[in-house]
């Protein structure tokens, strides 16, 4: 997952190949509530495991619910209806997630505990009394503990005997289905007789009603629903578990990738992207996003559990579409709209607006950064198409919305070759937290950027390297250490760093059996990171580095660090030899008495001794012998720019090095 303050997305020329996607977010928490209301045992396969459904497992467990996890398999074990015991005043935090707060809330008034639910600032400002005045209607007792209709909310113990079931429950149906849902869910709690709902207004999203019936369903309650109306909660239902139930993957996140599919071509001789984990027999409404990407030109095939798209007509085709049946994969259209032969609308979309954030607002805004022309209203948008020449490096505001992080990525995909900077990344772990990772697997870039930090040794390039990668959420070559390896493994072969052996420490370095892991270096599977960092380890690399049959050996595989979304490399020549074309290139330099004192401290700090002159004497013999050798010598690349760190801390170097980045970027601003 990506945690650092942006990413910026590479212009993309092409994406092909498979990719496995998270379970639903929708299906996972109704199925961790079903499972924990029911009696027995549910294994359940391939929950999601996400912000939101690590918000439902926490309060399930509050609840006294077994909770066993074992793999991406989880045994819950329920309470069969019933709170075990009468607990003071239970706290559940639920952060943004609405498919825990809304059906909780309903659950919890039936249960009959006291209980206080609260979110992120966010979730207090997303509507829940439509919910509250059903359930009230019913004799439970919930008061709001901030603004009127909002949560946060206090749920106080009610007895069933004073329920008042012999009216049918109104619901409201056209803010959001979820208060539906949430009644779906709960009331068999208290269905010691025939329960009706009525819903008020037309129902939005009623997709998401048929995943709540089907799940119902598949924990043995059978609801009679007529129309969209009317439903009813048979007297004396009761939930069973099924045993076993496997999450389809979300079609929601499917959408990014489906539109990948119709949008991008194919790489490497290969065309389309499969996705696996869900078909278009999913039970899930986004599903039918399939339909609206095929009426704006994909190609989509299906199978059990699978679907493939290729592109088909490009431009993309305009579409006029009322998207009320699937609001959240819908904003991924609203991104594929850039692509169109004419401006498309998305109409009946007024549930956009009391989600994550106003979605509505949010969508229009960022897609005017990118350049485009965007109309929008109380319950639609309408996104023209953006001409190449008009395209525009954007940083793109996320507002907490995972599905906004999301579909933006998808502008990477420009004809104007400009970066995308998604701003606060992580937000996608809401429902899909290796989302960037999963698109990189399949993308493919214009050109990966790559920053090099060279310079002589102990200048504090690697500390300066690794921290610029991990601010970016780069990936990091700390290219001496693939020298040191192999001085050592010439050590270990009882070789000398001569030129009568070069062929053989060549091939010793060209199969290095290398592999690094959380800051560790591992040769064939020993943990070396400690022994190649010592003086004499740096010593024999600087030796075996002269050989240019070894320089050779090791170039492809420092250039096999160049990957999504961005490689921040260290060493004497990535400037120079490995990565000639860097976007930007630093020389690190501090002088010899600052170095030979930085050097002094470390080896201290690990309890070697050594003095001060000696290692001053060595540093400045490594240093002569990096610039003089024949080979890829330390010297500046003829476009680095020079930063001297004798006088600066760390923050210093590293501010100076961001800033420098960030004029080489065509985005306005940070
Ligand atoms: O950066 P370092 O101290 O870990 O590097 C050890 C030696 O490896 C250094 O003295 C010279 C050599 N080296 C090189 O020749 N080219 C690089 N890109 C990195 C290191």
């Amino acid at each position: 997952m990506f945690s650092t303050a942006f990413l910026d997305i590479p212009a993309m020329a092409g994406a092909s190949g498979t990719v496995r996607l998270p379970g639903s977010k929708s299906i996972s928490n109704r199925v961790l509530l079903l499972a924990a209301l029911a009696s027995g045992t549910t294994t359940v396969h391939d929950l999601l495991d996400s912000d939101d459904t690590r918000v439902m497992l926490d309060a399930l467990r509050a609840l006294g619910c077994g909770i066993d996890a074992a793999g991406s398999t989880l045994r819950i074990t329920g309470i069969g209806g019933q709170l075990k015991s009468k607990a003071p005043l239970l706290p559940l935090f639920l952060g943004n997630a609405g498919t825990a707060m809304r059906p909780l809330t309903a659950a919890l008034s039936l249960l009959g505990g006291d209980f206080e639910l609260s979110g992120v600032p966010r979730m207090h400002e997303r509507p829940i009394g439509d919910l509250v005045d059903a359930l009230t209607q019913l004799g439970c007792r919930i008061d709001y503990l901030g603004n009127p209709g909002y949560p946060p909310l206090r749920i106080r113990p009610v007895d069933h005997s004073a329920l008042v079931l012999d009216a049918p429950i109104r619901v409201r149906g056209d803010v959001s289905s979820q208060f539906l849902t949430a009644l779906l869910l709960a009331l068999p709690l208290a269905a010691e007789r025939d329960i009706a709902i009525e819903v008020v207004g037309e129902l939005i999203s009623k997709p998401y009603i048929e995943i709540t019936l089907n799940l119902l369903a598949r924990f043995g309650i059978a609801v009679r629903r007529e129309g969209w109306e009317r439903f009813t909660i048979p007297a004396g239902s009761r939930y069973s578990s099924p045993g076993d139930i496997h999450v389809e993957a979300d079609a929601s996140s499917a959408s990014y990738f489906i539109a990948l599919g119709a949008m991008a071509t194919g790489i490497a001789g290969q065309n389309g992207i499969r996705i696996e984990g869900v078909g278009a027999d999913s039970i899930q409404g986004d599903i039918r996003f399939i339909d609206a990407a095929r009426q704006m030109g994909a190609q989509v095939d299906s199978g059990p559990n699978w679907l493939e798209v290729r592109r088909g007509a490009w431009p993309l085709k305009a579409i006029d579409l009322d998207a009320n049946h699937i609001p959240d994969a819908a904003m991924t259209l609203a991104v594929m709209a850039l692509y169109a032969d004419g401006p498309s609308t998305l109409r009946n979309i007024a549930s956009w607006r009391v989600k994550e954030t106003d979605r509505i607002d949010a969508m229009a805004n960022e897609l005017r950064k990118l350049g485009a022309t965007v109309e929008a209203g109380p319950d639609f948008i309408r996104v023209h198409p953006l001409a190449p020449a008009d395209w525009q490096a954007a940083s793109i505001r996320t507002y907490d919305d995972h599905r906004v992080a999301m579909c933006f990525s998808l502008a990477a995909f420009n004809p104007a070759r400009v970066p995308v900077r998604i701003l606060e990344p992580h937000c996608v772990a809401k429902t899909f937290p290796d989302y960037f990772e999963t698109l990189f697997s399949v993308a493919e870039a214009f050109e990966v950027p790559v920053i090099c930090i060279d310079g002589p040794t102990a200048s504090g390039k690697g500390t300066l390297a690794a921290e610029v990668a991990r601010l970016l959420g780069y990936h990091y070559l700390d290219s001496g250490s693939l020298y040191r390896v192999t001085g050592l493994a010439m050590r270990r072969a009882g070789l000398g760093a001569d030129p009568q052996h070069e062929a053989q420490i060549a091939a010793l370095a060209a199969a290095l059996p290398l592999y690094f892991t959380e800051g560790k270096v591992l040769l064939a599977g020993e943990d070396v990171s400690d022994e190649i960092r010592s003086e004499a380890a740096g010593m024999d690399a600087s030796r075996v580095s002269t050989l240019p049959a070894v320089r050779a050996a090791l170039l492809a595989l420092q250039q096999r660090f160049r990957q999504l979304p961005g490689l921040v490399a260290d060493g004497r020549d990535m400037g120079t030899v490995i990565f000639p074309d860097a976007a930007l290139k630093v020389f690190l330099t501090a002088s010899a008495a600052q170095r030979a004192e930085r050097r002094h401290k470390q080896l201290i700090s690990k309890g070697i001794s050594t003095t001060l002159d000696s290692l001053r004497t060595d540093l400045e013999a490594r240093d002569a012998r990096d610039s003089s050798r024949s080979v890829a010598p330390l010297k500046p690349a003829q476009d680095a720019r020079h930063l001297d760190n004798s006088q600066l801390s760390i923050e210093q170097s590293i501010d100076q090095v961001l800033n420098w980045w960030q004029e080489v970027q065509p985005f306005k601003s940070a």
